[in-house]
């Protein structure tokens, strides 16, 4: 989950089967039952009874899913991709000098971005960079082409879901315990969070990451952390409601990935993506409304919409720089140094042990 999308730039036309609209009918046949999508029935069928309705924002990334995200990120509206890269070119050499030499350099929701070379680039020779991310096959794609980039940096990839204790899932790339252990070479262990994707985590998850985080990192090390400022609401609510429909596109696509994955029947014209700025706690939450009084059929089970009905399925929490204080805080972290754009959109913080 949380994946950096793939890298490969997607350069067709809007007509094409890649930029085809939401509604278009999955033709996709419903895949036979597996292990994998008994877990997700249960995550699905679970948040479906919760009243309200809700459903974990790692359901939004399937392949698909991924590629819109990627489609997401080149929107005008979508400030917060280009401004993470603005500030790690402005500052890659100063985070560098932050960091220190020789670390054992880990990244949570690891792919091939830019940013992470960025990084890489400057450190002063690191020790081993660990990209940690639940899908194997972004995970073997990028390691390839990070080897050939970097042919002296030792690439310790480690396929798990970040969320969980790593090694929980079962995965092609899954390595024992001792991967995780800081090789003797290195100085220290720093964790590399970028994206924001700490906002998508309401705050007592975000705090139990960060803890996890903190452990992983040990007393000497540190995480350096992407997160979205909080700025007039205008600017981030047109963030998730691009004018090209890619959010909205991204969003109903959960419901054509449960229709092709738990053999549901939910018809996305049914449905409509909603994504609105609460002041308090200062995120965006990103709901699928049901149009019209309506049952879905799922994994066996009949569901009830009612119209105007909300689903939860997306928080994206934004900070001020004391909320993020707080929240490390919480977590026995502190800041050691940050670095945000000129405009004040977003920031880059170096964590560390708070004493
Ligand atoms: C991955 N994450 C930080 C994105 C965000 O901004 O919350 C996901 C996203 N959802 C809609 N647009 C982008």
């Amino acid at each position: 989950m949380y994946r950096t999308p793939r890298s490969e730039p997607l350069t067709q036309p809007r007509t094409t089967r890649s930029d085809a609209p939401a509604h278009a009918p999955d033709r996709t046949p419903c895949l036979a039952p597996n292990r994998a999508n008994e877990e997700l029935q249960s995550i699905v069928l679970s948040g479906l009874l919760h009243k309200p309705k809700r459903l974990p924002c790692k359901l939004l990334y399937d392949e698909r899913g991924s590629e819109l995200f990627e489609k997401i990120c080149e929107q005008p509206e979508y400030y917060l991709t280009r401004t993470e890269l603005q500030i790690m070119q402005t500052f890659s050499s100063e985070m560098a000098s932050a960091l220190g030499p020789d670390i054992m350099l880990m990244e949570y929701g690891s792919g091939s971005s830019l940013k992470t070379r960025l990084l890489l680039n400057a450190l002063e020779h690191p020790a081993v960079y660990v990209p940690v991310d639940i899908s194997s096959s972004a995970l073997s794609a990028s390691v390839a082409s990070l080897r050939c980039e970097f042919p002296d940096l030792t690439v310790n990839p480690l396929c798990a879901d970040f969320t969980q204790p790593f090694g929980a899932l079962p995965c092609a790339l899954r390595k024992p315990a001792h991967a995780l252990t800081q090789p003797d070479h290195a100085r220290r262990t720093v964790v590399y969070f970028p994206g924001s994707t700490i906002g998508n985590f309401a705050a007592t998850e975000a705090v139990r990451l960060l803890r996890q985080i903190r452990l992983q990192m040990g007393s000497t090390g540190g995480a350096l952390i992407g997160f979205d400022l909080k700025k007039a609401f205008g600017l981030i609510e047109r963030a998730y409601n691009d004018e090209a429909g890619y959010t909205a596109a991204f969003t109903l696509n959960l419901l054509q990935r449960l229709n092709r994955e738990l053999c549901a029947d939910f018809d996305l014209s049914n449905f409509q993506h909603s994504a609105k700025y609460r002041h308090d706690p200062g995120c965006i939450e990103t709901h699928i409304i049901s149009q019209r009084d309506q049952h879905v059929a799922i994994a066996g089970e009949s569901v009830h919409f009612e119209s105007g009905e909300e689903m939860l399925v997306e928080i994206s929490c934004k900070y001020s720089m004391q909320d993020f204080a707080e929240l490390a805080a919480a977590a026995g972290l502190r800041m050691d140094a940050y670095w945000t754009d000129p405009q004040n959109r977003f920031c880059v913080q170096y964590l560390v042990n708070s004493p």
